[in-house]
């Protein structure tokens, strides 16, 4: 039964920033939840971040389905939120089958891309009784990979302002917006009733998302909308470096490490047993 995203709502009245994190495992998801993330969220962005695509564009249903499975796992009390991969919402109806899928595979809601064009997929999904979260601003699967700044002039401007009132308009429950200049995205955040959630869209914003792998350190390029809660990249390789060499200079594993759960008079009886060449006995 998914889980009741009007809590989200509720939040937003009430002033409580609302805390999202990607999420593309089975333990990483077991963290968030412990660590009270209140949105664990499978993005599309496990293609570039986990499965080593070049692009959002290369991500597929089968991809993303495979990935919700692992993390709804672990995860028992957040809601978990997963997006629909590229060209898998061009229509009402794929888009319908497509979402489907998802929550069969545990998802509590989707997440779709796209301003005003996208309203009647929305629609469309949440007359179905999906709940639906929209991402306006930069979107990666139109916009490609280089993160670009929206919303720099009053046109550009009045583009995501319709876009992000088409959303609300449609029935989504909350929107994230990427990318999208502090000015603006605090306007969306006045006039909206539903939930902002923010990503580079600077303080104002109802709630705030980072990719898991860059507040973690385990990506290693720099991100002006990132901050580094820790330095993993450095830690694990560490980590796997000293591995490499212990077991080169056999100082793992230790006497510790190895089970000794059988007595030395079979062992003694083995090796004779060995050496008589093995016979049949
Ligand atoms: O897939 C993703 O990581 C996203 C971000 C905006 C959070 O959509």
């Amino acid at each position: 039964m998914p889980k009741d995203p009007q809590i989200f709502r509720a939040k937003k009245q009430a002033g409580e920033p609302i805390v999202m994190l990607t999420c593309y495992d089975f333990p990483t998801a077991q963290l968030e939840d412990a660590a009270g993330v209140d949105i664990i969220f499978v993005g599309d962005s496990v293609g570039t971040n986990m499965l080593g695509y070049a692009a959002e564009t290369e991500v597929t249903m089968a991809d993303m389905l495979h990935h919700t499975r692992a993390v709804r796992r672990g995860v028992e009390r957040a809601y978990l939120l997963a997006d629909l991969p590229y060209r898998a919402y061009e229509t009402p109806q794929l888009a319908l089958e497509n979402a489907h899928l998802l929550l069969a595979a545990g998802a509590d809601g989707v997440k779709l891309e796209g301003g005003v064009d996208q309203a009647p997929i929305v629609a469309a999904l949440v007359a179905d009784g999906i709940a639906v979260c929209g991402h306006i601003g930069f979107t990666p699967q139109t916009l490609g990979t280089k993160g670009r700044i929206q919303g720099k002039t009053l046109e550009q401007g009045q583009v995501i302002v319709r876009a992000a009132q088409a959303m609300e308009r449609a029935g989504a429950f909350l929107l994230v917006m990427e990318l999208v200049t502090e000015p603006i995205s605090r306007l969306i955040t006045e006039q909206l009733t539903i939930p902002t959630i923010g990503i580079g869209s600077g303080r104002y914003c109802d709630g705030q998302v980072l990719v898991v792998t860059d507040l973690l350190g385990l990506s290693t390029f720099e991100r002006k909308l990132n901050k580094r809660y820790e330095n993993l990249h450095e830690r694990v390789g560490t980590a796997m470096s000293q591995y490499v060499q212990e077991v080169r200079e056999r100082q793992f594993p230790t006497e510790a490490n190895a089970f000794q759960n059988i007595s030395e008079e079979e062992v003694t009886q083995l090796r004779a047993w060995v050496q008589r060449g093995m016979p049949d006995e």
